[in-house]
């Protein structure tokens, strides 16, 4: 499930020869293979408290998340994987990383909210916000941000680009499809965009991070969600951290 541009032979009709006179020759088995690209929309390292909360109330330019400060992700930030985002070597390589380095390959495209991407709400003010993530943003990918107000695309360095898109989340899907030019499309959050998708059915995997904090208050990412669980196996890890790893794969 984790790996992007998976390939499955789908074996379809197997026809056998029987024919009908006793001499005839034995059975033949014949298989008709086809190679078919299944493209993933995938969900990693995505944080909720307790009490079910991917971010905080009250977000600002200096909370990101609100409220919740640093508390859903600071099992992210010990890992090789975050500090490999951050350009800094070493980090921790156990069970934490382990699932956060599944963040990125095979992505071809992320899809993210508004609200991830900053902080502003109604107009854009200006259109010099690009982002919390500085010029060269950790994605490397075509990135499409779902708003109600678009503004042109911007191209920043290291291969991420942001288009702004007014859409329903299967047209979103669609554009982004196209840019991951058969990888796989990771919905990067947050919980209103997550839930969005969910709502519809166009979402295969999710890695959830349940965080043993109560938030009490912020955006929920279950909300209108009820009886999920029938769509999808779930598993879960927990670790050494206090932290649990909870995967949905589609049923
Ligand atoms: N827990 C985690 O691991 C995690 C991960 C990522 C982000 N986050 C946090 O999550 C928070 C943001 O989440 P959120 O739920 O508040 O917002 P969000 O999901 O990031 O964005 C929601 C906004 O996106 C726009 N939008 C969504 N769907 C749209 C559609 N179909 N068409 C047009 N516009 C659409 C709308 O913005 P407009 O109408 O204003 O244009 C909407 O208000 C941030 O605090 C971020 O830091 C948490």
């Amino acid at each position: 499930m984790l790996s992007g541009q998976a390939l499955a032979m789908t074996l379809g009709q197997w026809i056998v020869l029987t024919g009908g006179g006793p001499r005839q020759p034995a059975p033949v088995a014949e298989a008709t293979c086809q190679e078919v690209i299944v493209s993933q929309v995938r969900v990693h390292n995505f944080s909720v408290s307790l009490d079910g909360f991917g971010t905080g109330e009250g977000q600002s330019l200096d909370a990101p998340f609100g409220h919740a400060g640093t508390r859903l992700h600071e099992w992210f930030f010990p890992t090789r994987t975050f500090r490999a985002m951050q350009g800094q070597p070493g980090g921790s390589t156990g069970i934490e990383d382990a699932f956060a380095s599944a963040w990125a390959p095979g992505i071809g495209a992320e899809i993210m909210g508004r609200g991830k991407f900053g902080p502003h709400r109604g107009p854009w003010p200006d259109q010099e916000w690009n982002g919390w993530w500085g010029d060269t943003p950790p994605f490397h990918t075509p990135v499409f941000v779902l708003t109600h107000h678009p503004r042109p695309s911007v191209q920043m360095n290291g291969g991420t680009t942001f288009d702004f898109l007014d859409a329903s989340p299967a047209q979103a899907l669609a554009q982004a499809r196209q840019a991951a030019a058969g990888g796989d499309v990771r919905i990067g959050g947050g919980p209103s965009t997550i839930r969005e998708f969910l709502a519809v059915g166009l979402i295969d995997y999710l890695h959830i991070v349940v965080v043993p904090i109560v938030l009490g208050r912020g955006e929920r990412l279950w909300d209108g969600l009820e009886g999920l669980e029938d769509r999808f196996q779930i598993e879960a890890v927990n670790s050494p951290s206090g932290v649990t790893h909870v995967t949905l794969s589609r049923r």
